[in-house]
């Protein structure tokens, strides 16, 4: 899609920089500018200068300068016609598309009306579900029990949904709105004798919102307190939510993997709030389902490198196959791919506790380049020593390197 030059001008001209940017970053008056801390690198006085007149952002400290779209890409990982989007919309402006029918345009503002309406509703079950939090003190020391601060529980914006088929009735005005159920919030039944049933999808949980880049809640996962089976309950797709795209995590480790220079993407939501209580808050984690290759190139919108940890186990193995065949394609001389097997006695956060930071820094650094990870897998279950199993490592082997040269001699991202 092409945005036309002229249409970006006149955004630019009705957006102020200044706004934008105080909407992500606590900004002071300082004679002409406005000065804050840079929100794309840490620092304890700030060197992030926007001014009003210039309509141009500019840190002192790291460099990172532009404009009002060049902040909302650099902030919130959007591409150029998603932040030309996100504005326009602000302020009731139609992006015009040189490809599209009036039709196809008002099917997209209609579209992204709803989302907003989506995640308007899921913010404010997120913020009853930490109200909840709260005031359940077994599902706070359900938390304190597996080592997570207030602090980092409060980062996480993590909550509790009580036991009761329709507790979300005391956060909303209108249990039977449709919008309930759109969100996935609330599961209506079949209908019997003219009525259906509906009841809150989340019940005695412990809950973790998903958020996008953006900041924005569009969905949940809950765990149950105990043995309970299913052990996790996610959201399901909506208009807001797609699992195959979105990384649990993300909106908070997003600063953190630009500063580390690295994302560590993990299989579950607890890896995440774990490694960030334990000073690794440059994690992610993939949403119960495989890798994609969405993930990867979300991913690499906020840095070259990325490193997947799994389980040292069979289903570990098959999970970093599949990691392999999604970043295959998007791995290139400056993006590296990297693969970590934890031992098969722990998982991150147990290997942490158990050896420290210093030993997981270093078992992070000596991880498995995708190249190597490549060899291996072509080599599963080949036998070296005969010449058939020898020529079947080649054979499996010859399709991965083609797909990883390509990659490497185009540029399509
Ligand atoms: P695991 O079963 O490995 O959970 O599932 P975990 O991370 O060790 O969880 P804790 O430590 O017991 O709390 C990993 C991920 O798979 C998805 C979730 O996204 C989970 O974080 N999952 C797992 C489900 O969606 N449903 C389930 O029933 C189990
Ligand atoms: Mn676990």
């Amino acid at each position: 899609m092409s945005i036309p030059h002229t249409f970006v001008q006149e955004l630019l001209a009705r957006a102020d920089v200044v706004d934008i940017v105080g909407r992500h970053v606590q900004l002071k008056k300082g004679g002409a500018n406005f000065m804050g801390l840079c929100p794309f690198h840490s620092e304890k006085s700030p060197s992030f200068s926007v001014s009003p007149s210039k309509q141009f952002y500019h840190c002192f400290g790291c460099g990172k300068s532009g404009d009002a779209i060049n902040f909302l890409m650099e902030h919130t990982g959007a591409s150029f016609v998603e932040a030309v989007q996100d504005l326009a919309q602000q302020f009731g402006m139609q992006v015009p598309e040189d490809d599209t029918s009036p039709q196809d345009r008002a099917r997209a503002a209609e579209q992204r009306k709803k989302q907003t309406t989506l995640t308007d509703v899921l913010e404010q079950a997120a913020s009853a579900y930490q109200k909840q939090l709260k005031a359940s003190p077994r599902a706070a020391s359900y938390f304190k029990g597996r080592g997570v601060t207030g602090q980092v529980a409060k980062q996480f914006g993590l909550g509790y949904a009580p036991a009761g088929w329709h507790g979300l009735a005391g956060a909303f005005a209108n249990y039977d709105d449709p919008l309930l159920e759109e969100s996935g919030l609330v599961i209506v039944g079949e209908e019997k004798d003219g009525q259906a049933p509906r009841y809150d999808r989340f019940r005695d949980r412990v809950m973790f919102p998903i958020r996008n880049v953006k900041g924005e809640c569009i969905g949940f996962g809950g765990r149950v307190l105990g043995d309970d089976k299913p052990k996790y309950l996610n959201s399901p797709e909506t208009p807001v939510f797609s699992k195959g795209r979105e990384l649990y995590g993300l909106f908070e480790a997003r600063n953190a993997i630009r500063d580390e220079g690295y994302a560590l993407v993990t299989e579950g939501y607890m890896d995440v709030v774990a490694l960030a209580q334990l000073g690794f808050p440059n994690a992610v984690a993939t949403l119960g389902t495989a890798c994609t290759a969405d993930h990867v190139h979300k991913l690499f919108r906020f840095t070259d490198s990325v490193i997947f940890s799994f389980d040292g186990d069979n289903a570990g193995r098959r999970a970093a196959r599949k990691a392999l065949d999604a970043a295959l394609p998007l791995a290139t001389d400056v993006r590296s791919v990297k693969f970590l097997f934890l031992p098969p006695e722990h998982d991150l956060d147990s290997f942490i506790r158990a050896h420290g930071k210093e030993a997981f820094a270093r078992f992070v650094s000596e991880s498995i380049p995708l190249s190597q990870f490549l060899v291996d897998a072509a080599r599963d279950g080949c036998d070296l020593q005969t010449a058939e199993g020898r020529a079947h490592f080649a054979s499996n082997a010859k399709p991965l390197w083609r797909r990883c040269q390509r990659a490497r001699s185009s540029n399509n991202y």
